[in-house]
């Protein structure tokens, strides 16, 4: 029997899991997995509520360490998750994206000798400035199976000189999620809730420190917002970061002034999902949605300077545009005038990472025992 620890922490890890955690379920002759919430996000709209959208059976366990500097919350999940692996004795952890639960449980495994399969492995911004480069980092550099979701990922990998038998290619998990809560997410009434027709809006998101904690940069994106409201309403799911920095730096008043400018509190995941996939055009410094929106075949915009995920833009619907306002606002007005523009679904976003994950999983197991 495989004893295996699943470890979610905060909103994007939870789509991930929940189709590997399943497939886990359905082999539960030969595996006995255990689901670690570390409680970096805690919120009901930021964690509970993807538990009951995505069918994910309740968390084993939930650390609490929630929010806190990098180094507090790094070092909380430590200290909580090294007892739970002391007591269970896995046979593997498993983590999922670059999240600091991903990187701090990778930490205390790989020091107890427990291996680490890490799923979504060998994405790089090449951006040190943002956090979740340094985990995505660490986390390649420690752990014993890179599950990778496009060959570009692979080659980051040789590229650091890491072990090609280490590197599985098996695609992208969160399509599964996708895939498999598109019907459901249909019967929802949230576009009629939000007074909005099928295409004839847009979607924006918006949390990196990059774009959110700097007065001038978040005044900027906002006012663009704004002014692309002029064509089509633009609906705005805010992140409880950018909430706070928007009540600090006195922004509101800008935004109100707009009433095309819909504001909501973070979405669940099927709403979320039933609002762009039927928007015209998505504005966002999300990671996920990039792949999202790639394989419905929206158009998307990527308020960041990079991105980790370039195979969104030579094959899918994502352009990089960064956050000067002047920029953004081109690049919206392109994007609603000439919005055919061709996307590929790329390679293994199909529905059936999940199970070539825990294929994977089990073979290495065998080859090691
Ligand atoms: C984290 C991830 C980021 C991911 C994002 C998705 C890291 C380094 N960052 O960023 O990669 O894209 O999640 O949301 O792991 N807060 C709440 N309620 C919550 C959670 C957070 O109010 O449930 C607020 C707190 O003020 C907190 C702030 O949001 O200080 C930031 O939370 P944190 O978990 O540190 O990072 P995120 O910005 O959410």
């Amino acid at each position: 029997m495989l004893r295996i620890i699943n470890v979610v922490g905060a909103r994007p890890n939870f789509m991930k899991i929940a189709p590997i955690v399943d497939e886990m379920r359905r082999r539960s002759d030969r595996i006995q997995p255990l689901l670690v919430h570390t409680g970096q996000h805690y919120d009901d709209s930021m964690s509970e509520s993807f538990f009951k959208d995505l069918q994910i059976p309740r968390a084993d366990m939930n650390l609490g360490v929630g929010s806190g500097s990098h180094a507090e919350q790094t070092a909380r999940i430590m200290l909580a998750f090294e007892p739970v692996l002391q007591d269970f004795r896995p046979d593997w952890v498993v983590v999922v994206g670059d999240v600091n639960s991903t990187m701090a449980a990778t930490i205390v495994a790989s020091k107890l000798l427990v291996r680490v399969a890490h799923v979504e492995a060998g994405l790089r911004s090449r951006d040190r400035s943002m956090p979740e480069e340094i985990n995505r980092i660490v986390t390649d550099s420690l752990a014993d199976l890179l599950l990778t979701p496009s060959r570009d990922a692979d080659e980051n990998l040789l590229r650091e000189g890491i072990s090609p038998q280490k590197i599985r290619f098996v695609g992208n998990v969160m399509i599964d999620t996708l895939r498999r809560n598109l019907d459901r997410a249909r019967g929802l009434d949230v576009l009629d809730r939000l007074g909005l027709q099928s295409k004839q809006f847009c979607v924006m998101t918006l949390h990196r420190p990059s774009n959110v904690d700097d007065k001038q940069t978040l005044q900027g994106i906002l006012d663009a917002m704004c002014a692309l409201a002029e064509r089509l309403p633009v609906v705005f799911a805010v992140h409880p970061r950018t909430q706070a920095r928007i009540e600090e730096f006195g922004l509101e008043e800008r935004i109100r002034k707009q009433p095309r400018a819909v504001l909501t509190e973070p979405l669940g995941y099927l709403e979320f999902l039933q609002l762009y996939s039927n928007s015209r055009l998505v504005l966002t410094d999300s990671g996920g949605i990039q792949e999202e929106t790639t394989v419905l075949g929206i158009p998307c915009l990527t308020l960041r300077e990079n991105t980790e995920r370039p195979i969104t833009v030579t094959e899918g619907t994502n352009r990089v545009v960064g956050s000067d306002p002047r920029r953004i606002e081109r690049e919206a007005i392109d994007a609603l005038d000439n919005s055919t523009r061709p996307a590929r679904i790329p390679e293994f976003w199909d529905g059936h990472t999940a199970s070539r994950i825990v294929d994977a999983i089990e073979e290495r197991s065998r080859t090691e025992d």
